[in-house]
């Protein structure tokens, strides 16, 4: 008989799902990864004008239409005056696929791939569906990761590592300083460092820094999307930029696989990042507001939480069953070890919920805190 393939029996449905599940109709529910706003109307547009037009009934290149990969040039010199090339582009299906798509074109069977622990459950999935071996590494007492505990971890099999700023589950954002180092990792040793920069533009404390910027290889691949910054988690669009070897190779998987990203969604991507931008501002602006309120909250009900500096979660040190307790009362959070073995002790709150329910949602908190002590 048929057996499943090994690489799949290794991973296992995200334990997020479970929590939802268990949690009532009218629980709160900080548990997502997903902003609460609109995308914004002129993204919609696009898509709409596009579909009207006839313009997103067929395939378009394996790439990407044209216009989207040089808006996302364009996107690069804008933010951090990085020069990309639009062949160097290719528009995927989310942030995941160009995940799947770098992991895929750079890890052999058995290459190690390192990655933070607790940190983004796909970066273990997707390691073991590249019949990779996963190797997930311990943050700093402010979660965020430490070049040297990266360079420690490097053997002759380390295909890739990865970078995530800012960061799921814990909101951390990485320095100038770590990401220069990044990029000296993976030039001196010669790995690859995919840096996962979905959460870009929601950083509260300085900015967001590509460890592109400094690598003088051709070492570092991003990923990123239009997820998080223009609210479109729907949408399914992302992509990958790297040299145009690298490009090459994830094309191969992305052509037999995907084909080509959603047209319909290329458009409304091209339009949400030439577009107007404010609305990435309002949703920064306000997601700090709710920062603040969830930081004041935790630290007054006695729970120690490093302070997130940007994406939408906070990941408070929780007493021993807490998250049931928590759940129990009403509010759905993320125990932290579903983020991997290091996340034990912690939880994962998701920010992207209204403010008031924020604020019924930490008054619960803090007393389920009061009754597990
Ligand atoms: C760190 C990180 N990377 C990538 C993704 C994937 O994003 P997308 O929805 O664009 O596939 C997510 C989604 O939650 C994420 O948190």
């Amino acid at each position: 008989m048929t057996e499943f393939a090994r690489r799949v029996e290794q991973v296992s449905i995200s334990g997020i799902r479970e929590v939802f599940e268990a949690a009532g109709d009218d629980a709160i529910n900080l548990g997502l990864g997903q902003p609460d706003f609109p995308t914004p109307a002129h993204a919609r547009r696009g898509a709409i004008e596009a579909i009207e037009s006839g313009r997103a009934d067929a395939y378009t290149s394996n790439k990407g239409i044209r216009q989207l990969r040089e808006a996302i040039a364009a996107k690069y010199d804008r933010d951090y005056d990085l020069e990309v090339d639009p062949e160097d582009v290719i528009a995927t299906s989310g942030g995941s696929e160009a995940l799947h798509l770098a992991l895929e074109a750079h890890v052999d069977p058995g290459e190690e791939v390192i990655f933070p622990d607790p940190g983004f459950v796909s970066y273990d999935a997707l390691t073991h569906i590249a019949d990779g071996t996963p190797k997930p590494v311990g943050l700093r007492e402010d979660l965020t990761l430490d070049p040297a505990t990266v360079e420690e971890n490097i053997t002759e099999d380390t295909a890739a590592f990865i970078v995530n700023s800012p960061a799921n589950p814990t909101g951390a954002v990485q320095s100038e300083a770590d990401m220069r180092e990044f990029a000296r990792i993976a030039d001196e040793h010669d790995v690859l460092c995919i840096s996962d920069e979905v959460y870009e533009h929601i950083v509260f404390e300085g900015e967001h820094h590509s460890p592109l910027k400094f690598a003088e290889t051709d070492n570092v691949v991003v990923v990123s999307a239009c997820s998080k910054t223009y609210s479109m988690t729907g949408w399914r669009l992302g992509w990958v930029l790297g040299s145009n070897r690298r490009i090459e190779r994830m094309l191969r998987v992305h052509q037999y696989g995907q084909a080509c990203a959603s047209a319909p969604a290329q458009f409304a991507a091209e339009a949400a990042l030439t577009g107007p931008q404010e609305p990435v501002q309002e949703m920064v602006e306000t997601f700090e507001q709710r920062r603040d309120l969830v930081l004041d909250g935790l630290t007054d009900a006695g729970l120690e939480v490093p302070t997130p500096e940007g994406a939408f979660y906070a990941m408070p040190k929780v007493p021993d069953g807490w998250c049931d307790e928590v759940l129990e009362r009403g509010v759905v959070v993320v125990p932290g070890d579903a983020f991997g073995t290091n996340g034990e002790g912690y939880a994962r709150l998701s920010y992207a919920t209204g403010t008031e329910e924020l604020k019924d949602a930490l008054e619960i908190m803090a007393d389920a805190t009061q009754a597990v002590r």
